[in-house]
């Protein structure tokens, strides 16, 4: 498994999609754009989140807005518990005096789960933290042939512990964002680009010809 992560690396660099949010290591602005991200396609989140920071730059301007404003800024987004909390957070940082720098601190913030603290904290602070989401387990799940359903317990421990293991640890950002675009434009769920895939050598689930029935889900 040794250069999964630079096979990956070099991948994303031919093929990343290029976003507003991926010009920036600013944790602020990598937050926004991981709470819209986790109900909302790219193409439908990009306008309002080009439209949020530019009226809310930063923590304090959000913490000081009225929340009418901000949630006439999520209109149309669904999922306004996003919003509250969005809002609520920026509060209690603002009193905290800013965005805080630890993922323990990041973890606790309202709204924001695991996948989404790995997320800031490895693309803001370049800290080795590997998201595990539908992206990362279908890729890993197919790529090590990996049946073990994901929404088991077994599953989730087995994946986070293969994903920590494959995480690029001196440029973990890059290989995150590599790994959800990875997911998002060549590993789909329906018919994957295997043909023209750098893994398709590699690949167990390839191998098996199981790429189809990859990740497993015991509940439905
Ligand atoms: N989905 C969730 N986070 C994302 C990101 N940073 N870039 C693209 N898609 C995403």
């Amino acid at each position: 498994m040794d250069n999964f992560g630079e096979i990956l690396i070099k991948w994303y660099q031919d093929n990343k999609r290029d976003l507003p949010w991926r010009r920036t290591k600013n944790p602020y602005l990598i937050w926004i754009s991981e709470i819209i991200l986790q109900q909302t396609r790219v193409a439908q989140g990009y306008d309002y989140y080009q439209r949020f920071v530019k009226r809310f730059p930063d923590v304090f301007s959000l913490a000081a807005a009225d929340e009418d404003e901000v949630m006439k800024y999520w209109q149309g987004l669904g999922y306004y518990s996003r919003a509250r909390n969005l809002h609520a957070a920026a509060r209690s940082m603002a009193g905290a005096g800013g965005f805080p720098k630890t993922y323990k601190e990041v973890l606790a913030l309202k709204g924001v789960g695991e996948y989404t603290a790995a997320a800031i904290c490895s693309f803001a602070y370049g800290m080795p933290y590997a998201v595990v989401d539908g992206n990362v387990y279908r890729v890993l799940s197919r790529w090590l042939g990996i049946e073990t359903p994901i929404d088991s317990a077994e599953g989730k421990r087995i994946f986070a512990e293969v994903a920590a293991e494959l995480l690029d640890k001196a440029q973990p950002g890059i290989y995150n964002q590599a790994i959800m675009d990875f997911g998002a434009l060549q590993c789909t769920p329906a018919s994957p680009n295997c043909m023209f895939c750098p893994f398709v050598d590699t690949c167990v689930a390839r191998q098996k010809g199981v790429v189809d029935t990859l990740p497993v889900k015991q509940h439905k």
